[in-house]
């Protein structure tokens, strides 16, 4: 197996056993500077200096290669720009102390925050949104702590994937309303933080049960009765110019602000080229079977990823 300059056998490893991975420098600085400038603009996702962060950068080959093949055309992207939180909002959540690590809101992209078609009752059918990869390119420095820096829960694309592979062997269906994950009921506030729930529900939501509990500092919110955990992350400290990979089945999100300067940060979601959304209702067609396989074995669709993928710690050569 060769593999491409862009990412080490180590650096496989690292993300096979972690979920992510920083690949430092990969994005030229010239790209950075151009789109730090385009973020400024209307529907920058698309512009073309913000694209080219993907496209013109070592990005395309790694992922055709990691993939193993072209995948779904990427024509857009989320620009993150976080800013510092002002001191006497730092940790406080609908005013009170908020209670996530770090004020560490890790969730899995796409899990029931989308309604379905019961309106009252988002989590019951609503899809699964995933994607095979989350990958950030960071606009300007991130070495600080706890100044947004976008934040991963070690391993847990390992733990969420046993989680759906139980629910598959369970018959399904995979999510919220599946087996061993009863539905969470809320009610959306206007503008509030849909994975956070409204208090007196709040909750860590868009995670796998088993989940929640992962990581260094993980923390028991509410009463024994009516109460539950919070994972917490770990922070990836990202120079201008850093791509930072994270499992799509892996936790993550944004750490608190008690910085000085914006966190500017572009995301895109890559699709391996067979991808689709989970609709639960239709679990058991072929299209959802094949699904659920994808999101119970984290590296099914990684056919490049090489020997990482198969042996995780055993050297290449
Ligand atoms: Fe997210």
């Amino acid at each position: 197996m060769r593999y491409s300059l862009t990412m080490t056998p180590e650096e496989r490893r690292a993300f096979v056993e972690d979920g992510v991975v920083i690949l430092p420098e990969l994005v030229p600085q010239k790209l950075c500077r151009a789109a730090a400038a385009a973020i400024e603009t209307e529907n920058a996702g698309r512009s073309e200096e913000v694209q080219a962060l993907y496209h013109g950068s070592p990005l395309r080959a790694l992922f055709e290669e990691l993939l193993g093949g072209e995948t779904q055309p990427v024509t857009g992207a989320q620009v993150a720009v976080r800013h510092p939180t002002p001191p006497e909002q730092l940790d406080i959540y609908m005013g009170e102390p908020t209670p996530s690590p770090s004020d560490w809101n890790g969730h899995v992209d796409g899990i029931a925050i989308h309604p379905g078609p019961h309106k009252d009752d988002p989590d019951r059918e609503a899809p699964i949104m995933s994607f095979s990869c989350l990958v950030g390119v960071a606009l300007n420095d991130q070495t600080e702590r706890d100044c947004g820096n976008f934040a991963v829960l070690r391993g847990s694309h390992m733990a969420n994937a046993a989680f759906f592979a139980q629910q598959a062997a369970g018959d399904g269906p995979l999510g919220p309303g599946g087996p061993n994950w009863s539905l969470e009921p809320w009610r959306r506030e206007e503008g509030s933080n849909a994975s956070r729930g409204q208090r007196p529900e709040l909750r860590a939501r868009m995670i796998p049960p088993p989940t929640r509990a992962m990581g260094d500092s993980p923390r028991y919110v509410g009463s024994p009765e009516d109460g539950g955990w919070w994972p917490s992350g770990t922070q990836q400290l990202l120079r201008t110019g850093d791509a930072v990979l994270a499992h799509y089945l892996a936790c993550h999100g944004e750490s608190r602000h008690a910085g000085k300067e914006p966190r500017k940060m572009v995301f895109f979601r890559i699709k391996h080229r067979r991808h689709t959304e989970y609709r639960p209702g239709e679990h058991h067609t072929s299209e959802m079977q094949h699904m659920a396989a994808v999101l119970s074995d984290p590296w099914l669709e990684w056919e490049g990823l090489g020997e990482a993928q198969a042996s995780g710690a055993t050297d290449p050569s």
